[in-house]
């Protein structure tokens, strides 16, 4: 590895990542392949904008001919595709774009890439693959039941990544990561949603009953995790990243308002997502043969994201404006009106 494409990686975990592989590996050159959609942000890059091993390129990982053109300006011989369209909601709003670029996406880099001659491909998925799972962990060889159309996008680019590897031989590796939180994650998420509206004492809309589990990993552990399996993991293989801090959401929420310092009557119970998971959950045990564990307890990894909401304002206050708005009203609007305390 010399010369490594990551895709996505001006979003939440794709920059934690480059900002982790241009600090910890000078020797090699990491370029950033990004289309800047709504959740790409430059910002999320100034940390390592000087820094000699790191360049920028914008582009859609669906356009053939910029990925041709990138691949053989920087001589890749790596590609790590973070690239996606990685909300639930919208994906229930609007799948177009979760087709074009977590299923078409994944098929040209995949393509382009085999054409390149590049060498590993790493595919960066998630625990929503395996769907709800009432009780029990997922292991890396259960079936796939993916429930939204982003789960089921994601799903589509993994299967695309193991006939790549099956039919071509391509030196393929699958990270499934479970729900990550952290600095620098764009405002539509939960924690960093529901942290950022409690601190304009706005209501925080919980869907259905609030008793949905999820399964909480902190960024840098999940950079790290495809850091070790980029490196690591065996060709053709999948592995999860798991959390292993299971929580209930009602729970979460009541949390980050206590750090927070703010009431529980910000609390607005909200008709439930459409065709809702309940449950996500993980061994990590593959990943851990490796030498991966996840570093960070749920308390110090929520405290931690919760204050630097708290002290970065000048980051997210201008991401809530504009198109922002106008989902928000798409998504809260009725579900508020019908909301109960
Ligand atoms: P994100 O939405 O914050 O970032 C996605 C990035 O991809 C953005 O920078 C965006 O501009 C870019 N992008 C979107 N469409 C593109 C296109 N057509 N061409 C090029 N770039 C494009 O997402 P995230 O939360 O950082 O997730 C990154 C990856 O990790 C995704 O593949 C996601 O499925 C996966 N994942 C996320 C989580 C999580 O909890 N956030 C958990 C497990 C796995
Ligand atoms: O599990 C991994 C997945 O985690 C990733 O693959 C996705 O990219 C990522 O978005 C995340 O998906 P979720 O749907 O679990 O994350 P989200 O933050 O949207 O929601 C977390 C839980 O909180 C979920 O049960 C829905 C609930 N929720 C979310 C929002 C935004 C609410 O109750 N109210 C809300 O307003």
């Amino acid at each position: 590895m010399k010369n490594i494409l990551v895709t996505g990686g001006a979003g939440f975990i794709g920059s934690a990542f480059v900002r982790h592989m241009v600090s910890s590996y000078p020797e090699y050159n990491i370029v950033c392949y990004d289309k800047l959609t709504y959740a790409g942000n430059i910002d999320n890059l100034l940390p390592v904008s000087d820094e000699e091993n790191y360049r920028f390129e914008r582009g859609d990982v669906a356009d053939r001919k910029t990925v041709e053109r990138v691949l053989n300006r920087y001589a890749i011989d790596t590609i790590v595709n973070f690239a996606a369209e990685s909300h639930v909601d919208r994906s229930i709003l609007d799948p177009d774009a979760f087709i074009h670029t977590d299923v078409v996406g994944a098929y040209i880099l995949l393509d382009e890439g085999r054409k390149h001659g590049i060498g590993r491909f790493c595919q960066v998925s998630t625990d929503e693959v395996y769907g709800d799972i009432e009780e029990g962990l997922s292991k890396e060889d259960d079936r796939f039941l993916p429930n939204s159309p982003y789960a089921a996008s994601k799903a589509g680019g993994e299967l695309m990544v193991r006939a790549y590897h099956v039919t071509y031989g391509m030196d393929t590796v699958i990270t499934r990561g479970s729900n990550t939180y952290g600095p620098y994650q764009y405002p539509e998420k939960l924690i960093p949603f529901f942290a950022t509206e409690a601190l304009d004492d706005r209501p925080l809309p919980v869907y259905g009953d609030g008793k949905q589990i999820r399964d909480w990993l902190y960024v840098d552990d999940h950079a790290r995790g495809v850091d070790r399996l980029l490196h690591a993991g065996k060709s053709g293989e999948a592995y999860n990243l798991a959390g292993e801090n299971q929580r209930h959401n009602i729970d979460v929420t009541r949390r980050i308002l206590q750090v927070l310092g703010k009431p529980e009557s910000l609390i607005r119970y909200v008709p439930d997502r459409e065709g809702h998971d309940r449950r996500y959950a993980m061994t990590a045990e593959k990943a851990r043969a490796l030498g991966w564990r996840r570093e960070y307890e749920f308390d110090r990894g929520l405290e931690a994201t919760v204050n630097w909401y708290m002290d970065n304002e000048w980051w997210w206050r201008k991401i809530k404006t504009g198109e922002y708005l106008e989902f928000y009203q798409r998504q809260y609007a009725a579900r508020l009106a019908a909301s109960s305390l």
